[in-house]
């Protein structure tokens, strides 16, 4: 098994409903590590940049308001196929869609607010991480 990076946000429906150690608490329980972490009010710059590859969805701008509508939790997890195992976690976009006890089905509202980012490739995952975590800030093997 490959040890990975991927990066978690937990999105500001979740942080607004104070959810953040019951989602730290599933990283855990999945052998995924924290080795970095921040709090942060992204600015709509710092979202649209974040979300460039969605610049042409047409739910770009409803995305972009939202995740800069409060502060946002943002963490580097590690572990074996990281990538894969916390997209497992999250369950599917749609909360609707995703399998009972992911973190999208407890905890999400909808398509829009639905809780938390994952990465979705190992190459998007070092690009993400590196948009939000200069080298030195992660603590990772
Ligand atoms: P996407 O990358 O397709 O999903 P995921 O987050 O599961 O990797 O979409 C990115 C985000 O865009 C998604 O988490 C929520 C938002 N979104 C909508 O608001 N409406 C939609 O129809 C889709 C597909 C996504």
């Amino acid at each position: 098994m490959a040890l990975e990076r991927t990066i978690s946000i937990i999105k500001p429906d979740a942080v607004a409903k104070n959810v953040i150690g019951q989602i730290y608490a599933r990283f855990e329980q999945a052998g995924l590590k924290v080795v970095a972490a921040k709090m942060k009010q992204l600015s709509r710059q710092e979202a649209e940049g974040f979300y460039a590859v969605h610049r042409e969805r047409p739910f770009f701008n409803a995305l972009v308001e939202f995740m800069a509508s409060g502060p946002v939790m943002i963490q580097v997890l590690e572990g074996d196929n990281a990538v894969a195992r916390y997209r497992e976690l999250m369950g599917a976009t749609n909360p609707k869609d995703a399998a009972p006890g992911t973190i999208r089905a407890d905890f999400a509202d909808s398509i829009d607010a639905n809780a938390v980012h994952g990465s979705d490739s190992q190459e998007n995952a070092a690009t993400e991480i590196a948009y939000f975590f200069p080298q030195t800030d992660v603590y990772g093997r």
